[in-house]
């Protein structure tokens, strides 16, 4: 069953969270309030997004706020805030920031409702969620990250292209953790059901495997001064309106594995089944050797930044 008037928080409101949220009142699925540590900021942008209402022909509404008090027993918190990486920061200086934002915003999301579905979005991904799933001691279920739709998406996309196709019919399966080791599988990407195995020379499908892989860095390297937010804001509404409408999606989503695929205690993308209670089900696909390799050296990847968040005592 859908939930009854969701109440939907975005902690964010920069590129990822402002677009996010107008996705989801431009298209219908729910109000949006939207939080930034910088006041002015999510009442700013709330503001020019309702003032588009008319022109867009919709009644949503959204809200913004600088403090937690107005998330209050929120259904559904997306968290998005963080700092970019920027030239000449190492993956262990974004770690640091991140984790020290995560940390502080997730005790806060969770002190005003606590019975939310947690989805994070700010990177490193599968840490920040591993991160937040502790803070917030909720179940699994209700805390997990989206990274697995954006690189699926970016997959798909790429294969269109490469067909001249729709890429309304296409599907494509990546597993793992959102960095260079995420593991696309070709066999399990189709083209209304075709294997693209079938439709594309092992060259092709390799050169489209290597720029999923490097999709977010690909769109870093023109923008320079931040990162995708479009295709990110859109696979995370997507997330959002899984959940709000029960709509029981199959969907690569950052969760924690007990046991499948051979991997315990540890946050990465896998196809899960999206509804109101958050993760409804964990799905175990069949991988080859070499693909059940990749995704655990993927999951490794994670592990040793997980292990990192301990060292510098941000757990
Ligand atoms: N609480 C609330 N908001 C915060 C906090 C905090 N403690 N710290 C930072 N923010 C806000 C910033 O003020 C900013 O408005 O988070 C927002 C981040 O927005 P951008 O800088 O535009 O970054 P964006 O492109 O949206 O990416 C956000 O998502 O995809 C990931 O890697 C990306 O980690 C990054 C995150």
């Amino acid at each position: 069953m859908a939930i009854k008037n969701p109440k939907v928080t975005v902690v964010g409101a920069g590129n990822v969270g402002a677009t996010t949220a107008q996705r989801l009142i431009e298209k219908n699925v729910c109000d949006v309030l939207l939080v930034d540590i910088v006041d002015g900021i999510p009442q700013g942008k709330a503001l020019d997004l309702m003032e588009a209402r008319p022109v867009e022909l919709h009644d949503r509404k959204i809200f913004g706020s600088s403090t937690y008090d107005a998330t209050k027993d929120s259904d559904v918190v997306v968290i998005t805030a963080g700092i970019a990486r920027k030239p000449g920061m190492s993956r262990d200086d974004l770690l640091k920031t991140n984790a020290g934002i995560v940390g502080g915003v997730t005790l806060e999301v969770v002190k005003h409702s606590p019975n939310a579905i947690i989805i994070v979005v700010s990177n490193p991904l599968d840490v920040m969620t591993h991160l937040a799933w502790l803070k917030s001691k909720l179940p699994k279920e209700k805390v997990f990250g989206m990274a697995g739709v954006l690189d699926a998406a970016r997959m798909r996309f790429f294969i269109a292209e490469a067909l001249n196709v729709s890429a309304e019919d296409v599907q494509a399966m990546v597993l793992g953790g959102h960095g260079d080791q995420m593991v696309p599988i070709a066999r399990y990407s189709t083209v209304s059901g075709i294997p693209i195995t079938e439709l594309l020379p092992l060259q092709k499908i390799n050169e489209i495997n290597e720029r999923t892989k490097n999709g977010g860095i690909e769109i870093v390297n023109y923008l320079k001064t931040g990162s995708a937010f479009y295709a990110p804001a859109s696979s995370t509404a997507t997330m959002v309106e899984a959940i709000v409408q029960d709509r029981k999606r199959v969907l690569p989503v950052a969760t924690c594995l007990s046991g499948q695929y051979g991997l315990k205690d540890v946050f990465v993308g896998v196809p899960v089944v999206l509804g109101q209670k958050g993760i409804e089900q964990i799905i175990e696909l069949k991988l080859a050797p070499e693909e059940l390799e990749a995704l655990q050296k993927s999951a490794n990847a994670v592990k040793e930044n997980v292990a990192k968040l301990t060292e510098l005592a941000l757990v």
